[in-house]
């Protein structure tokens, strides 16, 4: 075991793990965020997504020990009040159906419209490529990242 203190959405905590804990466990588990889900635990579908320095990473494949001083933000940390512009199209658009995928569909959405504030429509599939949704809510994520680009822009 090791410690970390580690910045979680603004606050550092102090975390008692092994240096392999990858970084969704240490959220769930220990810091108690459970926004953040584990669908693959292989870095294949996306659910897992946080941000690493303002990064979509996948933290189901990250092990805590590769954070350092990183700022790491969940779900939860996105927005204080949820409005972050993708939350709010997220709710016009009704993305949602089971719900299982969309932090890390958000996440990474938000990672995206930070470095490219007006993705063309590839621009977005390559993007959001790897974020799998069973309930291929796909058309509607790609509505709801179009009118919060246009809302940032
Ligand atoms: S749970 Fe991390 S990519 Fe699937
Ligand atoms: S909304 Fe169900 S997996 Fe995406």
């Amino acid at each position: 075991m090791a410690i970390y203190n580690l910045k979680i959405n603004g606050k550092t905590q102090e975390i008692d793990v092994a240096p392999d804990t990858p970084v969704l466990w240490v959220l769930r588990d220990h810091a108690k965020l459970t926004g953040t889900k584990y669908g693959c635990g292989i870095g294949q579908c996306g659910a897992c997504t946080i941000h690493i320095d303002g990064t979509a990473m996948r933290s189901c494949s990250l092990p805590v020990s590769s954070v350092g001083d990183k700022a790491i933000t969940t779900i939860e940390g996105l927005s204080e009040a949820g409005d972050h512009p993708l939350q709010e199209a997220w709710v016009e658009h009704d993305v949602p159906q089971c719900g299982y995928c969309q932090a890390g569909q958000i996440m990474n959405a938000a990672s995206l419209l930070k470095n490219n504030p007006s993705p063309s429509d590839a621009d977005i599939d390559a993007a959001m490529n790897g974020n799998i949704c069973r309930c291929g809510t796909y058309l509607r994520i790609k509505s709801a990242i179009k009118t919060a680009s246009q809302k940032m822009g």
